[in-house]
């Protein structure tokens, strides 16, 4: 058993609280992302786990043992960082082989793990080399079987691939996921990058100054976000966000805006008359309007940005500027007049007030 429980977890430097009572059950084999922005606590969560930062409040178990006065070799965690500072000196297999030696684990031991490990990672190639000599994935891989080669009941990475360029980071992507499916370690990644965390965790951590802001797996996240900062961090290009007064009508609700009135039946939202709400649609969401029934949003496009196979065409609907995503070929021109339908059940509502979602 290797999971890990955060219960009450504070942190503070000095009267600076950077952590509150953060609460969190990692299940064995899990893999978990912290996501958020610079600054909201991810790398000093981690390093709490890990040992490397005290615990101020709170317990911290891994195998339903509280960890918090361990030392952070006895935790039995691994943890790979962004800068992976390999020895420079040595060869490749040294550098793998380095923390094992330091335990004294015999030779032969040594060089079947590391012949173990460096197939699963692909560096049987390397193995002479200095660190100067490969890639940098090659390198970030290596930081990854030293990691690996201790076995470890958990995995910690904190922003492992941020230094690499977006092909090579989409490929050790890949292969972090791969490599979870194999080993099943428990995990938790560091990262502030949206797209790391939807494709490689099975359950989010969604952070904001110290404090959890919601919790879900990716496609929860994404359909059914709690605040409006998750639905505004979440979901490339940004969700789109209409300030809106909720008025009772005969046969469901009237949503005054800027732009337009919009009626919807209201299914599965808490709203109240006179109510002040946001209004949240992601630009793929909006559909090129042909006539017809529904909610439409008009204006003139005033911008279009190429992706490939879809185009992000920018309006302005009420005074803000709105985007849909579209299919590239026969999209609008810039300065044509457009219009773009939404479907009810797309529609994410907030309280202008609190920020809260108001599906119940
Ligand atoms: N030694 C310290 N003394 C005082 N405040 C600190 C110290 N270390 C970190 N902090 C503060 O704690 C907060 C959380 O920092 P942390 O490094 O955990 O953020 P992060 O989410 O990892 O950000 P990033 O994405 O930039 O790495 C920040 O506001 C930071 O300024
Ligand atoms: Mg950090």
């Amino acid at each position: 058993m290797s999971n890990i429980v955060c219960s009450h977890v504070d942190k503070s430097y000095g009267s600076i609280n950077v952590i509150s009572d953060f609460n969190l059950d990692v299940a064995d084999r899990e893999f978990i992302v912290f996501l958020g922005p610079s600054g909201c606590g991810k790398s000093t969560l981690l390093r709490m786990i890990a040992g490397l930062e005290e615990i101020s409040g709170g317990t911290v178990s891994i195998g339903g043992t509280a960890v918090n006065d361990l030392e952070p070799r006895d935790r039995g965690v691994a943890m790979v960082f962004q800068n992976y500072a390999l020895y420079p000196h040595m060869t490749i297999y040294d550098n793998i082989a380095f923390g094992l030696k330091r335990m004294k684990v015999p030779k032969e031991q040594i060089d079947a793990r590391i012949k173990a490990v460096s197939a699963t990672l692909g560096l049987e190639p390397y193995l002479a080399r200095k660190p100067t000599e490969l890639s940098g994935g090659q390198q970030q891989r290596v930081a990854i079987a030293r990691a690996m080669i201790k076995t470890p009941k958990v995995f910690l990475f904190d922003e492992p691939l941020s230094n690499l360029d977006a092909k090579l980071r989409h490929h050790m992507r890949v292969e972090i996921a791969r490599l979870h499916q194999k080993l099943q370690t428990t995990t938790i990644y560091v990262t502030h990058d949206q797209l790391e965390a939807m494709t490689l965790a099975d359950r989010i951590v969604l952070m904001k100054g110290g404090a959890i802001e919601q919790v879900g797996s990716p496609a929860e996240i994404y359909e059914k976000p709690r605040t409006l900062f998750v639905a505004g961090f979440i979901g490339t290009p940004n969700m789109n966000f209409i300030d809106a007064t909720v008025n009772r009508a005969e046969d469901g609700w009237l949503l005054r805006t800027d732009g337009a009135d919009l009626r919807i039946r209201g299914h599965g939202f808490a709203l109240t008359h006179g109510k002040e709400v946001v209004l949240g649609i992601r630009p793929p969401d909006l559909v090129p309007a042909d006539g017809g029934e529904g909610n439409v949003l008009t204006g003139v496009a005033d911008l279009i940005e190429f992706h490939g196979n879809d185009a992000l065409v920018t309006f302005k609907f009420g005074g803000k500027e709105i985007g849909a995503l579209v299919k590239a070929s026969g999209c609008p021109a810039a300065g044509d007049r457009v219009a773009f339908r939404f479907d009810e059940t797309r529609l994410h509502i907030f309280d202008k007030g609190d920020g809260l979602t108001l599906r119940c």
